[in-house]
């Protein structure tokens, strides 16, 4: 879900609105906002189901106001409707609350509200909050506020306006991001930056537990407990023209095409030519801990989750240490041993996720030690972790990920190295990798020109109920992130399979009708996965091969240029989002919001 506010001297409306666009890929099955002035502080709102061009249909011709707040929701309680949409307010519309997170005592509290006579006009957990703040007797809003966020458990970031304190928002934060942004006479507040860099750089993030007071001209930002804290605006990097579209039809294919870039950006200023290794500056790891580590185990979810599988075979191949992958939520839930000698690395495009964010915490409870692959700069699992490598693949709009998918598996490449050549990696091995990192952009600008092609392989494919994806080792989670980017945003049913576990199980369900895309690499594999096709062929099965040369028994092949092994799996999963983008196009699907998903879940 997404959060904008703003308190100045400006037509709040269309601000606001614009806002929420750019929020909207953060959760876009309804949208709010409500908006007052200082003179008329009455607090005037509008809702609506749908997406933020619906709200912005129903929104008043006159609709003035200089002060005001508004949500793009994503349900999590109660199902998407004009009723269930934030802002929330209570029944004699002196308070409008948004808020991001989940309340979790809401049943609770709202059972104690009704026995006192409160009716509830929606099913949300947020509306909670609203008439906890409505019935409070304290003086200030920022004590009402207090008051009601003492009682809610669960997470939040809220944002309150109250028509007795038109001069002000009052917003808190726990566990959903709060951002402030700072301007001149005018002060914003958000839940993500995206929403704020058209206006200013100056921003603030909020810590959890922490509350902030926004005027038209000043700011300040205290703890729940009422402690004055010490916020220093800090200047975001990214330009506000990295989120527009740039000449594309949608932010997929934007950020597929701006690959060479990124990861021309992830390798800058971090590779040592003298001693053949990486420098990361903010690692935090000095080289005898480095030494110590026994284990690696990497956290994260959905493409994230893929990226860490394949920097687990990096960091094992190039650093001999023993490492795997696992979903954050699946390792938080099953009560894992935390061992001091194990590196635990969070990944996290967003750095927000609910899931890998509480992984970490558990961890840092147990005094792991946890690094973080992030993408965000400054968010929360960014600022939990010990240390860790920002992927700098730049804002990443569309749902579905694609060029931060391939920064961060480029971002483990460079630890793995480091950590390698600190450990048993030889010079010359450790040279032979750099020489194929930094050959990387240009093989990857080289695919995107065969858009054409795969462009008109999508159009034979998109007619496919189904399809089947295998790989063999580094190729196994390269068919399985196809996968996932193939169901995402076509809709298309696909499954991911090792090709070695074809023949105890999927093979059943190979026939004309069940088109399988296999990962071919040129490496000491390249037997193996030929004989996996030959098994597919002789059921009639059609086969789309990713692969260096020309593979017979496949139906057709997308050829990629060739790198190190170890770094193969990185050019091939490019060609397939450009295959899942073209299906999903063929098919008319609505690319950057796919149905039923969000690009960051700050939600379990
Ligand atoms: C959501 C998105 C996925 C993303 C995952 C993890 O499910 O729809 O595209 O991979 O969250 O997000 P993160 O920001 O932690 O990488």
């Amino acid at each position: 879900c997404g959060i904008v506010g703003y308190i100045g001297k400006r037509d709040v409306a269309p601000l606001l609105l614009e806002g929420l666009q750019r929020l909207e890929y953060r959760g876009y099955d309804s949208a709010g906002i409500v908006v007052n002035t200082p003179k008329s502080p009455a607090l005037k709102v509008v809702k609506a189901k749908g997406r933020v061009r619906e709200l912005e249909s129903r929104v008043p011709k006159r609709f003035a106001g200089t002060t005001g707040i508004a949500h793009t929701r994503w349900a999590t309680h109660g199902a998407p409707s004009d009723i269930n949409s934030h802002p929330h307010l209570d029944a004699d519309n002196n308070v409008a609350v948004v808020h991001n997170g989940i309340v979790d005592n809401a049943d609770e509290l709202r059972a104690k509200l009704v026995a006192d006579g409160i009716v509830f006009i929606s099913e949300t957990d947020t509306e909670v909050i609203t008439h906890l703040i409505a019935r409070s007797q304290a003086d200030t809003l920022e004590e009402k506020v207090r008051e009601a966020v003492k009682v809610i458990e669960g997470t939040y970031g809220i944002a309150v306006m109250h028509a007795d304190f038109p001069d002000r928002i009052v917003v808190a934060r726990n566990g959903s991001p709060v951002v402030l942004g700072i301007g001149e006479k005018e002060m914003f507040v958000a839940s993500d930056v995206a929403a704020l860099v058209a206006h200013t750089r100056q921003i603030v993030t909020l810590n959890d537990g922490e509350m902030a007071t926004l005027k038209a001209d000043d700011f300040r930002t205290y703890t729940t407990s009422g402690a004055t804290t010490t916020a220093t605006p800090e200047t975001v990097e990214w330009e506000a023209a990295s989120y527009d579209m740039g000449g594309h039809d949608t932010y997929m294919h934007k950020e597929i095409s701006e690959q060479a870039d990124a990861v021309d950006r992830v390798l800058r200023g971090r590779i040592d030519d003298r001693f053949n290794t990486v420098h990361l500056g903010g690692l935090n790891l000095d080289p005898r801990e480095a030494r110590g580590i026994r284990r690696v185990k990497i956290l994260g979810c959905g493409t994230s989750y893929h990226a860490g599988m394949i920097g687990a075979g990096l960091i094992e191949s190039l650093a001999r240490i023993p490492a795997d992958a696992e979903p954050a939520s699946e390792f938080r839930y099953r009560n894992p041993v935390v061992d001091p000698d194990t590196l635990y690395i969070a990944v996290s495009q967003s750095g927000e996720t609910y899931d890998v964010l509480a992984a970490v915490q558990e961890l840092k409870r147990k005094g792991a030690r946890v690094l973080g692959v992030v993408n965000v700069v400054g968010s929360a699992i960014a600022r939990e972790a010990d240390g860790g490598v920002y992927v700098h693949a730049g804002p990443e709009v569309c749902v579905v990920s694609t060029k931060c998918f391939t920064n961060t598996v480029v971002a483990f490449a460079l630890l793995a190295v480091h950590l390698g050549r600190i450990r048993d990696l030889s010079v010359t091995d450790g040279k032979r990798i750099i020489e194929g990192l930094r050959k990387l952009p240009a093989q990857i600008q080289e695919i995107l020109e065969t858009e054409e092609d795969i462009k008109k392989l999508a159009a034979e494919y998109a007619e496919a109920k189904s399809m089947m994806f295998i790989g063999r080792v580094r190729g196994y989670p390269v068919a399985l992130e196809a996968s996932l980017k193939l169901k995402e945003i076509s809709y298309i049913h696909a499954e991911a399979y090792p090709a070695s576990e074809l023949k105890h199980g999927p093979l059943a369900l190979i026939e004309p009708a069940m088109p399988t895309v296999a990962i071919v690499p040129d490496d000491d594999l390249l037997e193996k996965n030929r004989a996996a096709l030959e098994e597919i062929k002789a059921r009639s099965g059609r086969i789309l091969a990713v692969a260096h040369r020309e593979q017979e028994k496949a139906d057709h092949t997308i050829l990629v240029p060739k790198n190190e092994d170890e770094l193969d799996p990185i050019l091939m999963g490019i060609p397939l989002q450009l295959l899942a983008y073209h299906t999903a196009l063929a098919l008319g699907r609505d690319i950057d919001k796919p149905r039923n998903l969000a690009k960051s879940v700050t939600v379990e």
